[in-house]
């Protein structure tokens, strides 16, 4: 199920010219289960309308603090009271003053001081108001005080300069909302988690390479499941056409070398390995300084030599829960069990190369040394979050 089914978040929106990303961060939040109760400041009704917001949430939009409903329901603190979590997103530098000195002077800054819940502030501003020393100072501050503050992006503002200022996407804040909530609700909270994904390409000369047709898609869903249960995610990636998941420290190399290296460094605290990536088993002898150039009708002969089995290289690594995966075209689970016992593993995840690879749908077969599993056929998005759930009961079962 997805985490933001049935979440109160209040969304709060400030006079910015980015106030418009708002309404779609509101809108897909919404559609993903999420209750979304936006309040406006004054100034955010000169760039945005509340109708707007109204009809993508399906919810009235609120903001003066002395026309509330009479219902009782919205008293001035019960917003922030009952609230999973609360964004500001865009944040101005008034509305972060406001909320750095605690003032109450409007429902946005009133429910923030009443509430519990984790607080996410998205800042979006010129970027000579961002670097202000009152600014840094009040973001500062709200750090200090456990507000997870964005870093704005960096490029063209407005008002036509370059600089730190600009709003993240709407996928971007929805991503950082969904490692939010589940930091603190999720049960990989304060967990590690560490997936490799897409293929590797092993040159042979500047411009050529071997390497395979993995996407990338089932590992970066992963991670994105990880994220929303709360775990922090390292991602080391092979090249995909795919844009890394938000909030994700998302790691890319090329070859099964890099690869290694990559996870080497970032396996020192994990709690959880999940080696996806389809790895190389070869690479050229050595790499071409130039183009090779054809001669004639001669052929190429290049000289392989095997990569490192880097998962089967860890076997010796106790203290991290290691999954690996296998994809066959026959005699699936003999395969599968054999390489769960030759490369030390946890646990192994096998599926059918042949009606998987390039295809929207998979049906995986979980193998441990407690048995056998299976997730029927479904698209990999659902696959991989399905997947992610069964090794995160395995994981607490592995570590009792
Ligand atoms: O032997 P096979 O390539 O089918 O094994 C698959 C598992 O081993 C996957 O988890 C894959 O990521 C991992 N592997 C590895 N290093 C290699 C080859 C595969 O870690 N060189």
């Amino acid at each position: 199920m997805d985490v933001l089914s049935g979440k109160k978040i209040v969304l709060g929106v400030c006079g910015s010219i980015a106030a418009y990303k708002a309404s779609q961060l509101a809108r897909d939040l919404t559609l993903a289960g999420a209750q979304v109760d936006v309040v406006m400041t004054e100034a955010a009704g000169r760039f945005v309308g509340a109708a707007t917001f109204q009809a993508l949430t399906g919810r009235p939009v609120l903001g003066d603090l002395w026309a509330l409903p009479e219902d009782g329901v919205v008293g001035h603190i019960a917003l922030g009271a009952k609230a999973d979590l609360v964004a500001v997103a865009p944040a101005t530098a008034n509305t972060i003053a406001r909320i750095a000195a605690g003032m109450s002077d409007d429902l946005l800054t009133t429910t923030i001081l009443a509430t519990r819940a984790p607080v996410l502030l998205a800042p979006a501003m010129n970027p000579l108001m961002y670097a202000a020393p009152a600014t840094v100072a009040n973001v500062a501050t709200l750090r200090a005080r456990g507000y997870t503050v964005l870093e704005p992006a960096v490029g063209r503002m407005a008002e036509h300069v370059e600089g730190r200022g600009r709003l993240p996407e709407p996928p971007e804040l929805e991503g950082e909302i969904r490692a939010l909530l589940g930091r603190a609700h999720g049960p990989l909270s304060g967990r590690h988690v560490v997936i490799s994904a897409g293929g590797t390409q092993e040159p042979i000369d500047p411009v050529r390479y071997i390497g395979n047709r993995s996407s990338g898609q089932m590992g970066y869903a992963m991670a994105a499941r990880a994220r929303d249960l709360g775990a922090r995610v390292t991602l080391v990636s092979g090249p995909t056409a795919l844009a890394p998941p938000a909030a994700v420290a998302t790691l890319r190399v090329e070859t099964a070398l890099q690869m290694q290296a990559a996870l080497a460094e970032a396996l020192g605290d994990a709690d959880i390995l999940i080696m996806n990536a389809a790895v190389a088993d070869f690479r050229p002898a050595a790499a071409a300084d130039e183009k090779i150039k054809k001669s004639g009708d001669a052929g190429l002969t290049l000289s392989l030599v095997p990569n490192p089995d880097i998962i089967a290289g860890l076997a010796g690594r106790r203290e991290f829960f290691k999954v690996g995966f296998a994809a066959e075209t026959n005699d699936l689970l003999a395969n599968a069990q054999g390489k769960l016992e030759r490369k030390g593993l946890d646990m192994i995840v096998a599926n059918d190369a042949v009606s998987s690879i390039g295809q929207p749908e998979i049906a995986l077969t979980l193998i441990d040394r407690g048995g056998v599993a299976s997730l029927p056929r479904q698209p990999k998005a659902a696959a991989a979050a399905a997947l992610l759930d069964e090794i995160v009961a395995r994981f607490a079962r592995w570590r009792a």
